[in-house]
């Protein structure tokens, strides 16, 4: 390895002094490198096994897991940085990371995008002059988890001592929760989905989502023989027989005025037509979840969020019996004493449910899985009432052991048909992060497949699960949906279900990681604690203008367009319209505003948006959809600043 070091010193010419010391990167304080899965492993892969690349192994090193970051304090004391980067063999998937180093806010070194057989890339870097090093391994561009990152061989030449630096919360640097919608007004306005896709013979539960102060009352006009309306809760259930397409007026009435919309309920083979909106106990709650949470839940959104459109209460993993019982039946442990009970009371407030499991053996969470009982547990969760499955890829790797695309989805297939032998339009969300999903979630049934990672609030991993989404939403239509997992706002458990908190992302990111998923017609799942929800949160997740973005019954893709200055994501809305997020997305600068400690209020970013990019050519009428706000008539472009880190989400109307 010396004689290696001397090559690289050479090749790279990093500078060298005769009185310079060595600092491994191993040597440096590793619990404050920020990884988003596991824990840094000092001379050791993050699975613990030795650091081993392309089938080279390295003595020293740190085995971390992309996303990760560490932030090195150097205060111009060091010379160079140099070593090898690489995935480490032990990665299931082989999924793609890149590797980069930032000096003082700069990007001087970038390994581009490696995966698991590739060999590790060598790098040597000047640091003199320079104050701060941040190592950062982000997402490689294809959401595949299991990406085992190691920094190998990896060393300072300094003239004095190095350390590594905390790098706290984003939310630290900015508390500043700013709320930017309105009210909703005291007279009535129906919101949520236009179209309802149902299955004939199966049971529909419709709440007519509506604002404005109460009492109100309910109209639905042309309603299919089958279905009934609850005038006083805006209710709509029964059974369709007929197949078809109805298109029901719906009429809300109360002394403040009235509103009237057409609801399309298409009657026939395809559910799910908007992205289901909802609530996941995972990211709260972990595998503490209990009854008692879930109908806290189900009572907050049954009360303030229903009028939106929030639909889905979802038990994520925790739910599960030690043991089947002797006819194979999987019911709820200790914590939920009767499913059929609680799904009863979800459906009596107009919402629905939503249940967990996987195809192996065990959950992620290490309780029972389906494999092999599939027909008995759609059965199951049929009769108890279950309107929506996460089907988690978990210990199918004990039926699979070298897991493939084909491999992956076959068990997938066996519950879609499991599925479809019970008298339910349930909801089917192929599991997590699986190699190139995208291309066979609906091939396996899906209506959403997870396409990335776990999530967790922490600004780098929203970034790089969320901007990466263009990649796969040429796929996405009606019925189906790329999934970048839950929304990180609100109260959170962290790990999950332990020390809640609030988000740790600021407001702005709040904004873009919300207006993001609306953009990209995500499925909208509230990963937070609904019981302690404040103002801020509330607002995020009430702006029916913003929700109306993630639920146009189009479902068009997303496309984005790369700035200077920033991302400009775009799609076309069923009315003619366009919705356009202008992003200021920097993932860099946030590290230094950390290392500093203090309250830094980074400047906004002058951002243009040149309507010839997006294909338009005329006058538009510009909407700021936060605000629900005109901001007045424009031709040829529109510019506006961009908080750090936040967006202008707009909708442009041509102006005839
Ligand atoms: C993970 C999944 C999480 C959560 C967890 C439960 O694999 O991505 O969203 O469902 O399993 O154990």
């Amino acid at each position: 390895m010396l004689f290696m070091k001397w090559v690289l010193i050479f090749l790279f010419c990093c500078p060298v002094h005769l009185f310079a010391r060595t600092v491994y990167l191993d040597e440096l304080d590793t619990r404050y490198m920020v990884q988003d899965w596991g824990y840094p492993q000092v001379n050791k892969s993050v699975l613990g096994g030795p650091l081993r690349v392309a089938g080279v192994q390295y003595d020293r090193g740190i085995g971390t897991h992309s996303i990760s970051r560490l932030l090195v304090a150097l205060e111009g004391k060091a010379l160079s940085f140099s070593g090898w980067a690489g995935a480490d063999d032990l990665n299931d998937f082989g999924g793609n990371m890149e590797f980069e180093l930032i000096a003082d806010e700069v990007l001087v070194w970038t390994s581009g995008v490696l995966h698991k057989g590739m060999p590790a890339l060598p790098f040597c870097i000047d640091l003199r002059g320079v104050r701060k090093l941040a190592l950062l391994v982000k997402e490689g561009g294809d959401g595949i988890m299991y990406d085992h990152a190691d920094w190998l061989d990896a060393r300072f030449e300094t003239m004095s001592g190095i350390m590594a630096e905390p790098c706290v919360p984003s939310a630290k640097i900015n508390e500043a929760k700013y709320i930017l919608t309105p009210q909703p007004s005291a007279s009535p306005r129906i919101n949520g989905p236009k179209v309802l896709g149902v299955r004939p013979g199966n049971p529909v539960l419709f709440t007519i989502p509506a604002t404005g102060e109460r009492p109100m009352r309910f109209n639905a006009e042309h309603l299919p023989d089958g279905l009934t309306l609850d005038p006083v809760r805006g209710v709509i259930k029964g059974t369709i027989r007929q197949a078809g397409t109805y298109n029901v007026a719906l009429k809300a009435e109360s002394s403040w005025g009235s509103d009237i919309r057409m609801l399309r309920i298409e009657a026939g083979d395809r559910i799910c037509l908007t992205p289901p909106m909802g609530w996941n106990s995972w990211n709260c709650w972990g595998l503490k979840v209990d009854e008692q949470k879930v109908k806290d839940a189900a009572d907050f959104m049954g009360k303030s969020l229903v009028q939106h459109g929030w639909a889905y209460i979802n038990i994520d993993d925790g739910w599960e019996a030690e043991q089947r019982s002797g006819d194979g039946t999987l019911n709820g442990n200790a914590k939920f004493p009767d499913f059929r009970r609680l799904c009863g009371s979800i459906h009596d407030k107009g919402l629905k449910f939503g249940i967990y499991s996987s195809p192996g053996p065990q959950t992620c969470g290490g309780h029972l899985g389906s494999y092999g009982y599939e027909q008995k547990d759609a059965a199951t969760w049929a009769d108890w009432g279950v309107d929506y499955l996460k089907y988690d890829y978990c210990y199918y790797s004990q039926i699979a052991p070298a897991p493939t695309e084909v491999l992956i989805k076959h068990p997938y297939v066996v519950m879609r048909q499991a599925l479809d032998r019970v008298k339910r339009d349930i909801v089917y969300c192929v599991g997590f992060g699986a190699p190139r999903v995208w291309y066979w979630g609906q091939e396996a049934g899906g209506n959403q497949w997870r396409t990335t990672r776990d999530i967790t609030d922490e600004w780098n991993v929203v970034t790089a699960i969320g901007f990466f989404q263009d990649v796969c939403a040429p796929v996405v239509r009606p019925g189906q949906y790329n999934d970048p997992d839950m929304l990180v706002v609100g109260r959170l458990g962290q790990g999950w279900g332990d020390k809640v908190h609030d988000s740790y992302l600021t407001a702005d990111e709040q904004y873009t990681h919300v207006s993001l998923w609306c953009l990209q017609s995500a499925p909208l799942l509230i990963g937070c604690d609904l019981s302690h929800i404040d103002d801020f949160t509330m607002n995020l997740l009430t702006n029916d203008e913003v929700i109306a973005v993630d639920q146009d019954p189009l479902a068009m893709p997303v496309r984005k367009l790369i700035r200077p200055e920033g991302q400009v994501w775009y799609k076309w809305l069923e009315d003619g319209s366009m919705a356009v997020g202008l992003f200021n997305v920097d993932p860099y600068f946030i590290l230094w505003d950390q290392a500093k400690g203090e309250t830094v209020q980074r400047e906004k970013t002058a951002m243009t948006l040149t309507f010839s990019d997006l294909g338009l050519t005329g006058r538009f009428k510009v909407r700021d959809l936060w605000r629900q706000q005109d901001l007045g008539i424009f031709e040829g472009s529109y510019s506006t600043a961009v908080p750090y880190h936040g967006v202008r989400l707009i909708k442009l109307t041509p102006e005839k």
